[in-house]
């Protein structure tokens, strides 16, 4: 997305708020309320230089109006802003595409395309089927950039707009303002999800069309390096489900409601992955997709929780990481500062074990600090502190460790001596003693 373009729709936006003494402006104006999206128009033509396929992407508008035009008559949007801006005027008719669309307009990336229906006529019921030439379709693609939702609108080229085109045409159908009605649309939410391991998770994907029409459904994963599998499949036709893996499952009763959510049961690391929920209406096939993203949690414990070590002494501190995924993590062993505003020291002196991966794909690791006390360890805090994208906030598991001071050789050399000192007088004492008693006695 064009920033400039953005900013200045963005702009021209509170302008037109401002200048308007009933609307009371607020920061962030969501889609819901503005109407109005900063969207790209992107297709692919023939370079006539090169006869290869290039991209052309143009700044566009996404505009909804509020109400449905009669005898060609248009609803004109009075709040169009006066730039020069193509904007795609779509009727939102019953498809709902402002759903869940109270977002600042900031976190929406809006893309339109052609659909290219390799010439098949899509029979559809509130259109007439024209023998000259079939309808323009187009999609619609409402971005939550924090992966909140994506929804995709089917837009089809007003009836009035095909038979009268404007002049000074962008692109085939398309002018300066153009008029489109929304006719089928998909959404998934949201977009991105975290699981932890042994879990049931709902793939959420829902739709809607503008008419009551059969609707097939399919499920597919797709994985780095493994080709499509496919999950779950449902005929609109034949009203059956064809096919459906282990541990999914989608809730018949469901779908004629417009909810086609997967559920998958007891989740592992190799469900990891890219879930496409592919709808299909008429032949118009909306794919939209859910990135879920396998996250376990590490436990975290030490080999001690205090130490009582002699100055010079040694002693192996372990830390050891347990049953974490992704494998990717963060864990070092620090010295508190007995001061608790200052910074902890990282210890400079610690091994690693190599990474051990459990059956359910979890993996294990430690760290290891060879300690040798010094009296200016006594009384501190080693910690060992972990961190991984399943964690809020890092884990901490801390070893209190008190140092005796050793004794030292001068007062071992003076105690030695007043041992033998002493073992001398009492020596002499003793014989002394023998010789008294020895003595003849005087009678
Ligand atoms: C779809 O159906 C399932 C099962 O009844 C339900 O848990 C889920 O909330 C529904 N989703 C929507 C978007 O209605
Ligand atoms: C993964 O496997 C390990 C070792 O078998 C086990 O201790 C751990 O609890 C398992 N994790 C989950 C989430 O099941």
């Amino acid at each position: 997305m064009n920033y400039g373009a953005r900013f200045a729709a963005g702009c021209l936006l509170c302008i037109g708020l401002l200048g308007n003494p009933n609307v009371i402006v607020r920061a962030g104006p969501s889609f819901r309320r503005s109407r109005q999206l900063p969207c790209v128009f992107e297709t692919s033509k023939i370079s006539p230089l090169s006869k290869e396929a290039e991209i052309v992407r143009l700044n566009v508008r996404l505009l909804l109006s509020r109400t449905r035009s009669k005898d060609g008559q248009r609803s004109q949007p009075e709040s169009l802003p006066p730039d020069n801006i193509p904007s795609f005027i779509v009727e939102d008719s019953s498809v709902g595409i402002l759903q869940d669309a109270n977002e600042d307009m900031d976190m929406l990336d809006c893309r339109i395309s052609p659909y290219f229906t390799a010439d098949t006529q899509i029979i559809w019921p509130s259109r007439e089927i024209g023998a000259s030439s079939s309808d323009s379709w187009f999609t619609c693609t409402v971005k939550h950039t924090a992966g909140k939702y994506t929804t995709t609108a089917f837009l089809v080229q007003a009836q009035e707009e095909k038979e009268d085109p404007n002049p000074g045409q962008l692109f085939p159908g398309i002018a300066q303002q153009s008029h489109f009605s929304a006719q089928f649309l998909v959404r998934t939410a949201p977009a991105r999800l975290r699981s932890a391991l042994a879990r049931d998770v709902w793939l959420g994907c829902s739709f809607s069309t503008d008419h009551r029409a059969e609707v097939s459904i399919q499920w597919v994963l797709h994985q780095k390096g493994a080709r499509r599998q496919r999950l779950f499949a449902y005929s609109g036709s034949s009203k059956q489900v064809e096919y459906v893996a282990r541990r999914a499952e989608v809730v018949l009763e469901e779908i004629p409601k417009g909810n086609a959510s997967l559920l998958l049961r007891n989740t592992e690391v190799r469900d990891e992955g890219t879930y496409s929920c592919l709808v299909t209406v008429a032949s118009l096939t909306a794919e939209q997709t859910i990135q879920l993203q396998i996250e376990e949690k590490p436990t975290v414990t030490v080999n001690v929780n205090s130490l009582s070590l002699v100055e010079g002494e040694q002693h192996k501190l372990v830390c050891n990481i347990k049953h974490y995924y992704p494998h990717d993590i963060q864990a070092q062993w620090l010295r508190e500062p007995k001061d608790p505003s200052k910074v902890p020291d990282v210890m400079k002196n610690v091994l690693s074990s190599s990474k051990r991966q459990s059956s359910n794909g979890t993996y294990s690791s430690s760290r290891y600090l060879l300690l040798t006390a010094s009296l200016k360890d006594d009384g501190h805090k080693y910690t060992c502190w972990v961190d991984h994208q399943s964690l809020q906030s890092p884990i901490r598991r801390s070893v209190t460790v008190e140092v005796r001071e050793a004794i030292s050789t001068a007062w071992l050399l003076l105690l030695l001596s007043l041992i033998a000192c002493l073992a001398g007088i009492l020596c002499y004492h003793h014989k002394a003693l023998v010789r008294s008693t020895a003595k003849p006695k005087p009678y």
